[in-house]
């Protein structure tokens, strides 16, 4: 498998969390971690395998770096690219928002049947969802708040799964 770049935004620190938690999951030198913050859209070019990552806020907004990072990306020549997405939220305090910033990240990406990752949706308790999709989720969908003790198992499963699905 081609080396994977994985790129989050975060504003409390749990996005952060979860990309690492990928990372360790992977192999440390399978994945190189990125703030968006810190980083220019076109380095993810760089790479072929893609993670984006991003937080939920307002009522189903992206992370604040994504709004602004996200025009720019979507410009991007991605053909070729394998792309999995993660979305953190809180399905008790959002329940009707529930990591909508998945699904708008998503929404955004020009590239769709370039997509991996979805998830199943079992497990979690929300009645609205943007980032859910013919029955699924559009990625993996972390809730750090309210189900913290789920993550690890939760990224394990889906590491395995992108092991098949990237390039
Ligand atoms: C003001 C506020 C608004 C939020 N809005 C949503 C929301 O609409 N949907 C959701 O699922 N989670 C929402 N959340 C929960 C965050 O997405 C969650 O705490 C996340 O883990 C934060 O990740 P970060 O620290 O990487 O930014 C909100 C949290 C706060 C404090």
């Amino acid at each position: 498998m081609k080396k994977i770049g994985l790129f989050y935004g975060t504003t409390t620190g749990k996005t952060k969390k979860v990309a690492e938690l990928i990372k360790k999951e992977f192999g440390e030198k399978s994945v190189d971690v990125f703030d968006i913050k810190h980083i220019k859209p076109e380095d993810i070019l760089n790479y072929d395998n893609i993670i984006f990552g991003t937080s939920a806020w307002g009522i189903g907004d992206m992370q604040d770096d994504w709004e602004i990072f996200i025009d720019k990306v979507v410009d991007l020549d991605m053909k070729g690219k394998i792309i999995a997405l993660y979305g953190l939220g809180d399905q008790k305090e959002y329940p009707g928002s529930f990591a909508d910033a998945l699904g708008t990240l998503y929404c955004r990406m020009h590239v769709k049947d370039q997509i991996v990752g979805a998830i199943s949706t079992n497990g979690y308790n929300y009645y609205f969802s943007s980032a859910e999709l013919d029955g699924k989720f559009v990625g993996l969908v972390i809730d750090e708040d309210f189900q913290p003790e789920k993550t690890a198992e939760r990224v394990k499963k889906w590491v395995t799964q992108l092991q098949k699905e990237f390039k």
